[in-house]
Formats: C-alpha cells, sequence, structure tokens
C-alpha cells in the first residue's frame, strides 16, 4: 500500500480540547485526539502531522506550507474561524489538496452563525456532530478518497 501524507490542522481554542465545555465538545484532549489518529492512519496506510493555532495567519502558512511538504490531503476542523475565515479559504483554495472539513459538534444544531462555513462548499467532505470519532470518519473518507482508483470520464458501456 503506498503511504499518504495526511496534514491535520486545528484552529483556536482547540488545544483546550479536554476541559473546553464538555457538553459541546467531549473529554477528549487534542491529544488524544491526534494519539488515536496516528494509530488509525498507520492501519489505512496514512502519515498524520498535527498542527493547532489559535492564530488565523499561522494557519493560513501552514496550509501555504502543503505543497512544498507534498501533503497528499488535508483534515481540518478551523473552529471558529469555519464561520469567519475568507483567508483559510483562499489558502485551501489555492494549493489544490483535497480536504475534509471536521467538527466535534453539530454546527448546524447550534446557534445560526455557526450554521454557515465558508470552507463546507470547496471540500471534499464535511463531517460533524460525533465528537471525536469526526476526526477518524473523516480519515477513513479521505483514506478511501486518495486510494481509489483514478476516476476516468471514459464510457464503459461500449454506447
Ligand atoms: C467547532 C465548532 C465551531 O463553531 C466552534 O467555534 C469551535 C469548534 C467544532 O469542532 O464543533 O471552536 O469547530
Amino acid at each position: 500500500m503506498t503511504t499518504s501524507h495526511i496534514l491535520v490542522l486545528h484552529g483556536p481554542n482547540l488545544n483546550m480540547l479536554g476541559t473546553r465545555e464538555p457538553d459541546h465538545y467531549g473529554s477528549q484532549s487534542l491529544t488524544d485526539i491526534t494519539e488515536k489518529m496516528i494509530a488509525l492512519g498507520n492501519s489505512l496506510g496514512l502519515e498524520i502531522t498535527s498542527f493547532q493555532s489559535n492564530h488565523e495567519g499561522e494557519l493560513v502558512d501552514r496550509i501555504q506550507q502543503a505543497v512544498s511538504e507534498n501533503i497528499d490531503g488535508i483534515v481540518i476542523n478551523p473552529a471558529a474561524y469555519t464561520h469567519t475565515s475568507i483567508a483559510i479559504r483562499d489558502a485551501l483554495l489555492a494549493i489544490n489538496i483535497p480536504f475534509i472539513e471536521v467538527h466535534l459538534s453539530n454546527i448546524h444544531s447550534r446557534e445560526e452563525f455557526r450554521h454557515h462555513s465558508m470552507l463546507a462548499d470547496a471540500a471534499t467532505g464535511v463531517v460533524a456532530g460525533f465528537g471525536a470519532t469526526s476526526y477518524l470518519l473523516a480519515l477513513r473518507g479521505l483514506a478511501e478518497f486518495l486510494h481509489q482508483p483514478q476516476q476516468t470520464t471514459e464510457n464503459h458501456t461500449g454506447v
């Protein structure tokens, strides 16, 4: 199996997972989640690099670097920047690397300002509402997407 390199990005306040609003975000820390992603990644042929920042520009820098680092796919929980950041959207559109948007909570069942995502329409997929498991589901989906045979427009029906 070829190994794909996955960048996992976490936005502001996600360094506080475990103690932050556990009713919304559960009790697992970011370290717990990263360990689970690395373990699942091993079984799926994915090498995981994880990065968290409370700063929009640092996330933009990390997205831009993904090209020179030969990243094959991105899992991103932009946290509050989901709802505001044209800069993160533009960075992701600039690099042409498939990405999955992740949320621990179901953003659609919460305050109205969380219902809109600046990224979702450009994402390969979106996973929300499964707590820490959202990240693992995103990884599984991305692995299938990256390892599937190339889609072609060829017509196999002979017509
Ligand atoms: C979040 C949802 C966002 O609305 C919020 O600002 C976060 C976390 C989630 O994972 O559920 O910080 O992205």
